[in-house]
């Protein structure tokens, strides 16, 4: 007797049985129990059907990610190394350009008339800001590059070393600054203090023209991860931009009100992903602004880290 092994519309053989009697007939419970196996076989079949076919899909998904990993680290890298090699070129003639400026002011300006001066100085200032955009820009692909170097690092100490450094460089009013509760974290230090020096920089500069400006640093737990923040009650800013506010160069507020060149955050931005960690932020124009980040635990970060 023969039974087909079918399953999902597939044939995978049949099953076969001979008996050493033929002349007795098979009862009808081992009739049933013979179809159950019958079925029992060709579920197994389609099973490692199925399983062998998975596997194949996930080779091949598996190389088609390298494939794309790859063309994108080196995609990364080109436009990198010509960010860089660009940035790097510029400053050549600019440096030319503001020498050269400052050798007519030195040795002209005095028969230059009114206006010409005006223009003169306005080529210096422009000529100044291009050269700290360029400086910004390397400084900015540096981050992205350096390896990190990841190690237990107390917070709470680094952030009150960066709020010290800022209050140095201040003479006008000093915001008072609150720190919080601040566990130790697991992270690059000297990259950790860029991004606490960039945020706590920005909440000084942002609040700067309030009465009584504050800022405030400490974390908040959202499940079992660690959130931290830098809350400011300065201008704040409509949260319609947020989206730009991580890109290199962006700026939500006019540069007569607030210097700067909008790199800070994007260099937070970097540092912070690098870690495998998150930034974000919540404002109010007028009400102020509170950065947040995350870190992942030392169990998270993978190999190399
Ligand atoms: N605490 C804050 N309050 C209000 N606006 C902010 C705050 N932090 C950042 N922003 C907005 O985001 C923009 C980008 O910030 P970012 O730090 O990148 O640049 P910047 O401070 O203007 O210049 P730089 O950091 O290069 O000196 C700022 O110009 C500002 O418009
Ligand atoms: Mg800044």
């Amino acid at each position: 007797m023969a039974l087909p092994i079918v399953a999902g519309g597939k044939f995978f053989g049949v099953l076969g049985f001979s008996s050493s009697r033929p002349e007795r007939r098979i009862p009808p419970g081992q009739l049933r129990a013979l179809d159950v196996l019958a079925r029992t076989a060709a579920s197994a079949f389609e099973t490692a059907a199925l399983v062998g076919e998975l596997r194949r899909m996930n080779e091949e998904l598996e190389l088609r990610v390298r494939e794309r990993t790859r063309d994108l680290e080196m995609a990364n890298h080109d436009l990198e190394a010509f960010s860089y090699s660009v940035s790097h070129d510029l400053r050549e003639p600019l440096r030319a350009v503001e020498g050269f400026c400052e050798m007519f002011r030195a040795e002209f300006a005095a028969s230059v008339p009114e206006a010409g001066q005006k223009i003169l100085e306005r080529i210096w200032a422009g000529a100044g800001r291009m050269t700290r955009l360029i400086n910004d820009l390397l400084h900015f692909s540096r981050f992205g590059r350096q390896p990190l170097k990841c190690a237990r690092v107390p917070l709470r100490e680094v952030v009150e070393q960066c709020v010290a450094r800022l209050e140095e460089s201040r003479d006008s009013r000093r915001p008072s600054v609150q720190i919080g509760e601040l566990p130790d974290c697991f992270a690059d230090r000297a990259l950790l203090e860029q991004v606490l020096i960039n945020l706590l920089s920005n909440a000084i500069k942002f609040s700067a023209g309030r009465d009584d400006p504050r800022i405030e640093v400490g974390t908040l737990r959202q499940g079992a991860d660690i959130v931290y923040y830098v809350r400011d009650n300065g201008v704040g800013f409509d949260m319609r931009y947020a989206d730009r506010l991580f890109g290199v160069f962006q700026r939500l507020h006019p540069q007569e009100s607030f210097e700067g060149t909008g790199i800070g955050l994007s260099i937070v931005h970097r540092i912070i992903t690098r870690h495998g960690g998150r930034v974000w932020a919540d404002s109010r124009p007028g009400e102020g602004t509170t950065f947040y980040f995350s870190l992942p635990r030392p169990s998270e970060l993978g190999p190399g880290m």
